[in-house]
């Protein structure tokens, strides 16, 4: 078991490298097998523990899978002979979903059992069926427990969703784009990995039009090729260090980002009264004095990501009068809530609402990384916080924040990560 240990209530300050986007390398990795041929994928969050899962995922299928530095692989596809993926592959991760697209779209075939991933309420993938259904799949749910689907041909068809879900829109994506003909995904997902992944795709052959608006045409094409592919830098571990730069009324220039993927974000740090400084690929985040106040609604992109959600609650934490926020993609994404009040912390949730009312100091504390983005919460509150807090499960941490540790020490932050043998006896861990 390992913890992180912060001794908070310091400024960041300096240089912080963001990696490159979780979301759209999850999507990428398993497209890479339509192409039957090799890609290169780099600006790759190798380290980050769903990226080496999907890794484990393509050499079980029978993919071949070469690190060529510390942020690139090469995957050559030319001997994937299965579509079968056990349970034992999937549990640990959301997207490995994203296999049934692929490896329907490569043989007409996937079954592939239903994944894991953070809990955050349900997460049905019914849009994910109907959309592979309109495409001609058969598809059925042994068991509530594995998708199998077969199609002898995939013919072009309008899909419309129901609601915007960036994981059906990626489905259907991978799905399509072999298919015959044109396919018409309405009230598509918007976000900056969407555009990604149909770059990535185009990169290899594809003929994918309109990613990053509602409407993503996709006219089939019988083959894709190989390419080097570089994957843009991840908006959502940019935002976190935005936001723990001003939680800790520090100034930090956040390198390798896409400013205007920041945009709701830095509009939301700037309300709260930090100064948020664009350059061409940099952005720079400070804040003196206590944050002010603000109200939060999360909206599927370009709105205020769910995804920085528990992160800006923090800073809200910290503000000063009572902010109020209002989560509408997840029923169940406020747990990190009790975790924060045993810092100190003073926000009620309720539903899908949440009221914090500021306190001036949040206070070290033991705590759990319930999920992801609560484990990037603990991390911020442990940093600006007075005192120690020791997070417990970083497993959580890890699945999505590469070098998150030595990143942080980088910036000031008194940060180590403990490997602990029995809860009384810590050993350092680098
Ligand atoms: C993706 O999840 C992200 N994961 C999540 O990030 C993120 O929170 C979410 O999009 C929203 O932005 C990955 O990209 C791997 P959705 P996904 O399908 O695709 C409902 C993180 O921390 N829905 O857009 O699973 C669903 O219940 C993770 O990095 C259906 O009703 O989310 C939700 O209310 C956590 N039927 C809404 O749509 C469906 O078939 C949006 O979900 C599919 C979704």
């Amino acid at each position: 078991m390992e913890k992180i240990i912060i001794n908070g209530g310091k400024p960041l300050h300096g240089e912080i490298e963001i990696s490159g986007a979780k979301n759209a390398a999850l999507a990428i990795i398993p497209a890479a097998i339509l192409s039957q041929d090799v890609c290169v994928i780099e600006n790759l969050p190798v380290s980050i523990s769903d990226v080496s899962y999907m890794m484990k995922i393509l050499k079980h299928i029978g993919a071949k899978v070469k690190l060529l530095s510390k942020n690139s692989i090469e995957i050559d596809s030319r001997h994937v002979d299965s579509y079968i993926i056990s349970n034992d592959m999937t549990k640990h991760l959301r997207a490995s979903y994203y296999f049934i697209g692929a490896l329907l779209g490569r043989y007409g075939r996937a079954k592939v059992a239903m994944p894991g991933g953070c809990y955050l309420g349900t997460r049905p993938i019914d849009q994910h069926i109907k959309g592979f259904e309109l495409l001609g799949a058969t598809v059925s749910v042994e068991d509530n427990a594995i998708v199998d689907a077969r199609a002898d041909e995939l013919i072009g068809s309008p899909v419309y969703l129901d609601v915007v879900s960036v994981g059906a829109t990626v489905n259907i994506l991978l799905a399509a784009v072999k298919a015959r003909g044109l396919t018409v995904i309405e009230n598509a997902a918007k976000e900056p990995h969407i555009v990604d992944l149909a770059n990535f795709l185009n990169s290899m052959g594809a003929d994918v039009r309109g990613a990053g608006t509602d409407v993503i045409k996709v006219r089939g094409v019988e083959h894709l090729h190989g390419c080097t592919y570089s994957i843009i830098p991840d908006q959502i571990e940019a935002g976190t260090y935005m936001v723990a730069a001003a939680a800790t009324q520090g100034d930090v220039l956040i390198k390798n980002v896409i400013p205007k993927h920041l945009e709701s974000i830095s509009t939301k740090l700037i309300e709260c009264g930090a100064n948020v400084e664009e350059f061409d690929d940099a952005v720079r985040v400070s804040l003196s004095g206590r944050p002010g106040k603000c109200n939060i609604k999360t909206m599927p992109h370009p709105g205020f990501p769910t995804d920085m959600q528990p992160q800006m609650a923090v800073l809200l934490a910290l503000a000063d009068g009572t902010s109020i926020i209002s989560e509408s993609i997840w029923t169940n994404r406020f747990r990190y809530t009790e975790q924060l009040n045993r810092m100190g912390a003073n926000i009620k949730a309720d539903g899908q609402l949440a009221v914090v009312q500021g306190v001036e100091q949040l206070k070290g504390a033991p705590v759990r990384a319930d999920d992801l983005r609560a484990g990037a919460a603990m991390l911020i509150a442990g940093l600006a916080a007075k005192g120690t807090t020791e997070i417990e499960d970083i497993l959580h941490i890890d699945r999505g924040y590469e070098d998150v540790v030595q990143k942080l020490r980088g910036a000031g932050a008194d940060i180590k990560r403990v490997f602990c043998p029995d809860a009384n006896t810590l050993t350092s861990a680098g």
